[in-house]
């Protein structure tokens, strides 16, 4: 049986869209919520193959969607390059931040793989209970997006530790792409050899880059990535996804050979289609904020993206992750729509 999903990553459009969610397994679902209970930290979650091929499952048997993305963590990078992370419940993640070239020299040059075992076990335990023609997703945070994270220590709304850390030391923070590059592809490429169909490669922060520093932080750090992944790999697929980057889209799928691109809600629908879609497939681009809404207005968005992408290779999904308080029975309203629509 062919993937849906995969196919549209070959440039094939589906007549009815294939169709998942960011942060499909998660805070909005009670079987989730039951579950995450019984766990106390919410990396020991990440790293217990049996529990994270449990939660990586459930939107699959409640909703049908037609991709699994592994369930983990971009944090889990740093994790097994030596950092301390922690998941604190009132305030997201906490690392030991690297604020300065010191800092820098304590991470390890290289992957401990041994550390990220329990993930590559997670993707074996579903690939062999994925239904067929649901495809399986890996997934990284690009370079740029981890050292947001890595330097200041912690979530922050503007990202300006690290666009600081960049402008003050620019040769340190160029090693630390570096180290980054290596680390994510390595970590790819283990993750297809247990058995992904294709990975997401998520920028989050990629908006926020000043324009001149959007290629070196955001598009040839993610080009570096594929490149040393389909040296090994020459099948592996890509989808990226550099959150807020706007008309530099353009400059992105030129450079950075991923089959597919993610859309964040902001972007102009006549611009994604004209400009993005006709060169490469498109991802996208719901707000996640009318999910939660639902009604009507979750009607009417549907429908105008549906009738945007329609024509060309597309995936839906949201522009950014299910959020916390979302109702299952918007997402199943979702759902039935985008199958009943085409
Ligand atoms: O369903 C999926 O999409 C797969 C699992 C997944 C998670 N995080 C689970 C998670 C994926 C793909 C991610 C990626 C991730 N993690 C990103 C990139 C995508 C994005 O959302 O921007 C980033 C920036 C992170 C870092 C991260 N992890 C933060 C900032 C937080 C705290 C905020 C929050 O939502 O709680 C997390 C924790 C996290 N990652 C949770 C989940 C389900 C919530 C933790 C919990 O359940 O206690």
């Amino acid at each position: 049986m062919t993937k849906p999903l995969l196919d549209v990553l070959t440039g094939k459009r589906q007549t009815i869209p294939p169709i998942w969610l960011m942060r499909q397994a998660g805070r909005y679902l009670p079987e989730y919520r039951v579950l995450r209970q019984k766990t106390g930290n919410f990396l020991d979650l990440c790293l217990d193959p049996k529990l994270a091929a449990e939660v990586t499952l459930q939107p699959i048997r409640r909703f049908g969607f037609d991709a699994a993305i592994l369930f983990s963590d971009i944090l889990v990078v740093p994790y097994a390059l030596g950092q301390n992370v922690a998941f604190t419940a009132a305030d997201g993640p906490r690392l030991d931040a690297i604020d300065n070239a010191k800092s820098l020299h304590k991470l390890r040059r290289e992957l401990d793989h041994e550390r990220l075992t329990p993930v590559y076990e997670t993707i074996v335990r579903v690939s062999s209970q994925l239904p067929a023609g649901v495809t399986l997703l890996g997934f990284c945070g690009a370079p740029w997006t981890l050292a947001t994270y890595m330097i200041a220590g912690a979530g922050t709304p503007d990202q300006i530790p690290a666009r600081e850390f960049a402008y003050r030391a620019p040769e340190a923070f160029g090693e630390l792409l570096d180290i980054l590059v290596d680390a994510s592809a390595s970590y790819l490429i283990r993750q297809f050899e247990a058995g992904v169909d294709a990975v997401q490669i998520f920028d989050t922060w990629a908006g926020i880059l000043p324009d001149d520093e959007f290629d070196r932080c955001c598009v040839e750090p993610c080009a570096r990535i594929i490149a040393a992944v389909c040296a090994q790999i020459p099948t592996a697929k890509f989808i990226g996804f550099p959150r807020g980057a706007g008309s530099r889209l353009k400059r992105y799928i030129d450079a950075v050979p991923v089959d597919a691109v993610g859309l964040d809600w902001t972007i102009d629908l006549a611009f994604a289609h004209n400009e993005l879609q006709r060169r490469k497939p498109v991802q996208g681009n719901l707000d996640p904020v009318v999910l939660l809404v639902g009604g009507r207005s979750l009607d009417r968005s549907i429908d105008r993206i549906m009738e945007n992408f329609k024509a060309g290779p597309f995936i839906f999904n949201l522009g950014h992750g299910v959020l916390p308080d979302t109702p299952v029975a918007h997402v199943e309203q979702l759902v039935a729509r985008v199958r009943a629509s085409a």
